[in-house]
């Protein structure tokens, strides 16, 4: 855990808030599961992600696409029994942002994984839906800019913003975002002038993934940072790890102490108390059977 952190039991929307106001950063990182949830929240994450972007590093997919609502779910369900003090949030995958299946999955988010709020992508278009979303209490995190469920329209991951329409595009989306009335809003892949200009105009928090240092905070792909994702990884990653590399040595190195009989040690394997032994050796001796008696003529 980071020496620094406040003493907070647990981050909330409103926290997340008075955050921007102080000028203290949001640190903020994905994670799908029981174990990789409980290191994040030990080391101190504001908020954990179940994001869409598992069907790419979890599922396998070619894109986030594919992604249903039930396997967030599933993965959800996973990371809520192992974060305390986060703030948990489920992402809505592509085709569940509309009204009304955006709002029957964040219910189930909320009421069936545990989540604390919900990620949808999308600006001005996903305005009236966020309203909605919260207008029935579910608190919102936007995201505007790079949006990989947009990649078809985009026609490929392309940095958004880059001329003045652009720009003034990305602008537009995350004030459209903020006025419905999400709490924060991510900035994916865009200029890092545009993203301190969007967040200088903006109330709420933004969290940036390849947006520059000027945001309010900051979330990366747990398995980028992990080096878990393969390579080449999108400039703006911060390879903090090299887990794959680690656990590779540590298969191989499994394998070769296997094949060649060096695994398990004497000290790995359990083993009959000493009464144990000599009662079953006793029951060999007057027993005719057979296998106790091989059993016992082998040692
Ligand atoms: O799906 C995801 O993990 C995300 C983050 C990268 C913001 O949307």
């Amino acid at each position: 855990m980071d020496p620094t952190l406040e003493a907070v039991s647990k981050i909330t929307v409103p926290l997340l808030g008075q955050r921007k106001l102080k000028g203290e950063k949001i640190a903020c990182i994905t994670a799908y599961d029981f174990p990789t949830a409980r290191l994040a929240d030990a080391a101190g994450m504001d908020l954990i992600l179940v994001g869409d972007s598992l069907g790419e590093v979890v599922l396998g997919y070619e894109s986030t696409l594919p992604v249903t609502v039930e396997e967030i779910l599933h993965h959800l369900r996973a990371a809520r029994r192992a974060v305390r003090r986060a703030l948990l949030v489920g992402d809505l995958p592509f085709g569940s942002c509309q009204a009304p299946e955006a709002l029957a999955a964040s219910f189930r988010y909320l009421k069936e994984g545990g989540a604390d709020a919900v990620k949808i992508e999308g600006g001005k278009k996903r305005s009236r839906v966020i309203q909605r979303l919260v207008d029935a209490e579910v608190p919102v995190m936007g995201h505007v800019g790079l949006t990989p469920q947009s990649v078809r329209a985009f026609g490929g991951h392309k940095v958004q913003g880059k001329t003045p329409d652009s720009a003034a595009e990305v602008l537009a989306d995350a004030q459209a975002v903020e006025d419905a009335g999400a709490f924060a809003v991510v900035l994916e892949g865009i200029p890092c002038e545009l993203a301190a200009l969007v967040t200088r105009r903006l109330r709420i928090p933004t969290i940036g993934i390849g947006a520059g240092p000027a945001c309010d905070g900051q979330i990366l792909v747990m398995h980028d940072l992990a080096g878990l994702s393969p390579e080449p990884r999108p400039k703006f990653v911060r390879t903090y790890a090299d887990v794959a590399g680690t656990l590779e040595r540590a298969l191989t190195r499994y394998g070769v102490d296997v094949r060649q009989g060096r695994f398990p040690e004497d000290r790995e394997s359990y083993h009959w108390s000493a009464v144990m032994k000599e009662q079953f050796e006793s029951e060999a001796a007057a027993s005719s059977d057979k296998f106790l008696k091989a059993v016992t003529s082998d040692e």
